[in-house]
């Protein structure tokens, strides 16, 4: 899976796959709309930091506009997110148990392999990546 990154107005990391839902084109090759959302650069459809569509510009009549941008089908998955350490972490779960997990307690992401004992003492950690073993385990990066 592709993901686009992008930073809104407060500096907070946002991550949304990389995937328009109209016509399957990549966000990543949009721009940043004046009010923060992502907008796709093929036919404007715009989206908010949860993945919601929140404009539809070929849609004048605005119960229609309604209609089709609260369609889960106009939605786009976007992932909890946390800078660690100088990195930027993606929470690989777009669920709404995966942001109720991200998000828990005071409100940070708990990323698991952030706090990872194994992670935090790996040689890759302390050493550099070269040909060591990968700071994020297979399996988690493969779900990227
Ligand atoms: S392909 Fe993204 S708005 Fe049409």
């Amino acid at each position: 899976m592709r993901l686009v990154l992008g930073q809104d107005k407060q500096g907070g990391w946002r991550c949304l796959e990389d995937l328009c839902p109209h016509r399957l084109a990549p966000l990543s090759e949009g721009r940043i709309h004046e009010s923060g959302e992502l907008q796709c650069t093929y036919h404007g459809w715009r989206f908010n930091e949860q993945g919601g569509c929140t404009s539809i510009p070929q849609i004048g009549d605005a119960k229609a506009h309604n209609t089709a941008c609260s369609s889960g089908r106009a939605c786009v998955s976007a992932f909890p997110t946390q800078v660690l350490q100088g990195m930027l972490w993606v929470f690989a779960d777009s669920s709404p148990e995966g942001w109720a997990e991200a998000t828990a307690a005071d409100g940070t992401p708990a990323l698991p392999a952030a706090a990872s004992p194994e992670l935090r003492h790996s040689p890759a950690a302390s050493a550099g990546l070269g040909d060591q073993e990968p700071l994020v385990p297979a399996r988690r990066a493969s779900q990227l």
